[in-house]
């Protein structure tokens, strides 16, 4: 359950929201941004970045999360995900895919709230257990 108050969480969306602006989605057109808020208080960001030959294509979610790892940030509360066509807020919010629920599951296991937003205040929230049951992570190998 998340601690974060509703003006935390329009902030969180605010970010995520902002970091979309810097999506690379020439081909999709599909543009995503989020914020990933790290229990020491910090704010990672990001966006999805596509490629010509498609399969290199990272989502904002792994952006985010793979910043954070990469200087040496690996706790997690909340993440704030939007997506929408270029110049459209959508009509359905965009929760994270399945190969971005598996590499968040790997840092922050079930507790992890995600608010999935179409825009600072009208948002859904659900742990990353409810969107990711019965996560395979690193307590069934270590
Ligand atoms: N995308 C994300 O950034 N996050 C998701 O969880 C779903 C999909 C991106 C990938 C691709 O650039 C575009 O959205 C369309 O699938």
């Amino acid at each position: 359950m998340t601690q974060l108050t509703p003006e935390q969480k329009r902030e969180l969306i605010c970010q995520a929201l902002q970091a979309r602006q810097k999506a690379v989605a020439p081909y999709s057109n599909f543009l995503v941004g989020a914020a990933l808020l790290a229990k020491n208080g910090t704010v990672y960001t990001g966006c999805n970045i596509e490629n010509a030959a498609f399969s290199p294509t990272n989502c904002a979610e792994r952006t985010a999360l793979f910043k954070a790892v990469s200087e040496g940030v690996t706790e997690f509360t909340d993440i704030a995900v939007v997506g929408s066509r270029r110049g459209e807020i959508n009509e359905l919010v965009s929760a994270p895919c399945g190969v971005c629920r598996q590499a968040l599951f790997e840092f922050c296991g079930p507790e992890l709230n995600v608010i999935m937003a179409k825009t600072a205040d009208d948002y859904i929230e659900m742990s990353l257990g409810e969107l990711l049951p019965l996560g395979f992570g690193p307590r069934n190998v270590l």
